[in-house]
């Protein structure tokens, strides 16, 4: 089954073609970075906008790459919640049109169980039950992955995103944006020891987290350096933070894991590309005896192929749509 796939929830427009869900036949990105950089984030109409002047020419590029006609496209799913909803709204009413004028079934991703999917693209013998720690710069959360469509949140940020956090402390270290990628470039040289940063923890709610508070600890670090004239110790401040932000997640997903006993631990979204991240859950998965599955690369950060892959296992499971669908900012990812 060969699944056109559309992206639009934040600063990449992508469009992909995906067989049985495990096949990725193309997977076309734009992405709106260089235009955010200007204003240090994401700005929501512009995102729009740019997703309205994209999403056609990367729909027939993602069928050209396939080497496929339309009449080879057995379904149309795209990303409808969560997101920068004037962005999803893009995606979700070229998928309608698509899926509508061609005849085929429209297919709604919640964009984390998306996300989640790109592992299935990346180990072909994943099959839940698993654990999956999910961190992008919107979101982050431990879910209960039972089955393809059944899931649950388990814990999650009480504040900021963890992705969110890598942004808002690279702006202000005047490091760019988006900001995760650079600070874990800048903290390989860097001691994990230099500075003391907050972890903290939710009162009775051991599987939730809290970023704002290390976030804000960093902050007023820089501020009084800077102040005071002080040097500030750039790569020990982006390995202190990357060691920070690691410390909080990794024993928190181990729990998850440990409560559940599936055996399989599972990370996905855009932080997921992070090192210091990625190495504590080799070693805590070594010493637990979990396996661990991390996403290729490329596929950590938001793109067609993984709603084309989690769009085969919804269009199975019998979720379809028609063509009252609507996007959503925010959606709990156990409804799908
Ligand atoms: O999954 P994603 O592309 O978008 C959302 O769905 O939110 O994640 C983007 C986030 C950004 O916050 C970016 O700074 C972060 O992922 N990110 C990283 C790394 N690469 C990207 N954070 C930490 N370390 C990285 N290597």
């Amino acid at each position: 089954m060969n699944i056109l796939a559309f992206e639009s929830t934040c600063d990449e427009t992508a469009a992909a073609v995906v067989r049985d869900g495990r096949e990725v036949l193309s997977d076309a990105i734009a992405s709106q970075v260089d235009m955010h950089t200007l204003y240090g984030g994401v700005v929501p109409e512009i995102a729009s906008r740019k997703h309205v002047e994209a999403i056609v020419g990367l729909a027939d590029r993602a069928l050209a790459d396939a080497g496929l006609a339309k009449r080879d496209i057995d379904a149309v799913a795209v990303s409808y919640a969560p997101g920068l909803i004037g962005a999803v709204l893009v995606g979700v009413n070229f998928a309608k049109a698509v899926a509508l004028s061609w005849g085929v079934p429209l297919v709604p991703v919640h964009h984390i169980r998306g996300h989640i999917a790109a592992n299935y693209i990346t180990h072909p013998d994943l099959e839940p039950p698993f654990v999956c720690l999910c961190v992008s710069g919107g979101n982050t959360l431990i879910a209960d992955v039972r089955t393809y469509t059944d899931m649950e949140v388990m814990g999650a940020t009480r504040d900021d995103a963890a992705g969110e956090s890598f942004d808002k402390v690279a702006r202000v270290l005047g490091i760019g944006y988006p900001g995760g990628g650079p600070m874990d470039r800048l903290a390989q040289g860097g001691d994990d020891r230099k500075y003391d940063l907050p972890r903290s923890h939710v009162d009775g709610h051991p599987l939730d987290m809290s970023f704002s508070g290390l976030k804000t600890a960093v902050l007023n670090l820089a501020h009084n350096a800077r102040q005071k004239g002080e040097e500030l110790d750039y790569p020990g401040l982006a390995a202190s933070f990357a060691a920070a932000v690691s410390d909080t997640l990794v024993p928190r997903i181990m729990e998850a894991a440990r409560q559940k006993g599936y055996g399989k631990v599972v990370i996905a979204g855009g932080v997921a590309a992070n090192s210091r991240i990625r190495a504590d859950l080799q070693r805590a998965c070594e010493h637990s005896g979990d396996k661990l599955f991390l996403p290729a690369l490329k596929l950590c950060g938001d793109n067609g192929a993984m709603v084309g892959s989690q769009g085969y296992y919804e269009f199975l499971a019998g979720h379809t749509a028609d063509s009252a669908l609507n996007a959503y900012a925010t959606r709990d990812l156990g409804m799908g």
